[in-house]
């Protein structure tokens, strides 16, 4: 999970990384008692999880507290790069910047490490000093077991070449990054720029932090961070039902047990689609191994809740779940939201195959629900499904 800044900025605060004060505003008129708060002058800054704020115009001085409800007018309702600026952070303003570095730790899969890296060059966008000039870039790996003490930072801040005057300091706040890192269990914390201001002191003026969602079992303050306004509906309630459920465009809703059953469902489905009109899956939805009438039945109810969905695809292969049981929850799941008053009304087109499919196909054609459809390979199931999707 990506954060905004200012909800990185009281992360870094909380592991005491110097920050400067802000808070977040959702009003342009709010701006004048926040600036007033900083003193009469402050940085409006854009919160959107996407870079290059600066360039696209999200991040303005304001002199005044007029000029800052000014500034919070003009950048609030913004589109940066496809995402609207909902929240504005009123920052203070840093004394004079005299040097900007990059400091960031990440996870690093592919050599199955920690990575910290360091720039002397920062401020501009890192990909393009990794790019121009690599040597520019510090990379070092970090063990796990280990961490980042002060020997391992001052390790860092030398490899990077910070100024002798800096290095004591930088060394410092990598030690309290790594502790914002590992405490939060971080994927990846960055701060760009780490500023020099005039009286020499360092300060984090930007941060990104991505939170790992695996850890959020022993994380519970973690929820607070999450933006439930800008969720998609459907999946905020698959969340809540602790289901495995991505929305996509297009029209024919897909059911399948196993994450890699149903990555290769959306494929024969848009392949299938192409010979009827285009019509694509609406949704990844993995309702897992022991998937009981009742997880059949809330995976049901989200997808015959999408708008887009014209058919379902129930594509089932069983394994340690057997397809009686995966019949008889598709039996029970139906009647289920009968019950609760939500009638099914979109065709679902049910492939069953593997452990007892065809005591599984059986139950299906017994129940002979008007809306059920059996086809008993994948490509003719997927065909059946996008064209029922397409004459709808
Ligand atoms: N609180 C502040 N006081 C003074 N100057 C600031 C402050 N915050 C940012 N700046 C200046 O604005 C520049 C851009 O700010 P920032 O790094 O936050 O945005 P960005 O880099 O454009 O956005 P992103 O990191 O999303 O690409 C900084 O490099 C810094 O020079
Ligand atoms: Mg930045």
């Amino acid at each position: 999970m990506d954060l905004f800044e200012y909800q990185a900025r009281d992360l870094f605060a909380k592991h005491d990384v110097p920050v400067l004060a802000g808070e977040v505003i959702d009003t342009p008129e709010a701006a004048r008692a926040a600036t007033e708060r900083l003193g009469g002058k402050s940085v409006v800054k854009a919160q959107v999880k996407v870079g290059g704020r600066g360039k696209a115009g999200g991040v303005k001085l304001a002199a005044t507290p007029d000029e800052a409800v000014a500034r919070a007018t003009d950048i609030l309702g913004m589109d940066i790069k496809g995402h609207t600026v909902h929240k504005v952070m009123i920052a203070e303003t840093a004394p004079e910047i005299v040097e900007e570095y990059y400091v960031s730790y990440l996870l690093d899969r592919t050599n199955r490490t920690f990575l910290a890296m360091a720039s002397v060059q920062g401020g501009v966008e890192i990909e393009v000093v990794a790019e121009e000039n690599p040597e520019a870039l510090a990379k070092v790996p970090v063990d796990a077991n280990e961490g980042v003490s002060i020997e391992k930072a001052r390790e860092i801040v030398a490899q990077a070449k910070f100024p002798a005057e800096v290095a004591e300091q930088v060394a410092e706040i990598l030690v309290t990054l790594w502790d914002t890192f590992i405490k939060e269990d971080a994927l990846l914390v960055e701060v760009n720029p780490l500023a020099k201001v005039a009286s020499g002191k360092v300060i984090a003026l930007d941060g990104k932090v991505s939170l790992d969602e695996n850890a959020e079992f022993r994380q519970p303050e973690h929820e607070a961070l999450e933006d439930k306004d800008s969720a998609n509906p459907l999946e905020a309630a698959a969340k809540a039902k602790n289901l495995n459920y991505v929305k996509l465009d297009g029209e024919v809703g897909i059911i399948g047990n196993g994450a890699g059953l149903v990555m290769s469902t959306l494929d024969v489905v848009a392949y299938a689609g192409e010979a009827h009109g285009g019509v694509k899956p609406a949704n990844f939805l993995d309702i897992g191994g022991g998937a009981s009438a009742a997880v059949m039945a809330n995976g049901l109810e989200i997808i015959l809740g999408d708008p887009d969905v014209k058919s379902v695809f129930v594509n089932v292969f069983g394994g340690i779940t057997a397809c009686d049981e995966v019949a008889n929850g598709i039996v029970q799941a139906l009647q289920l939201l009968a019950d609760k008053g939500e009638e099914v009304t979109k065709p679902l087109v049910v492939r069953l195959d593997g452990n007892n499919a065809e005591l599984g196909r059986k139950i299906l054609s017994d129940a002979n629900h008007p809306l059920v459809q059996r086809v008993d390979t994948m490509d003719g199931a997927a065909d059946k499904a996008a064209e029922l999707a397409a004459a709808k």
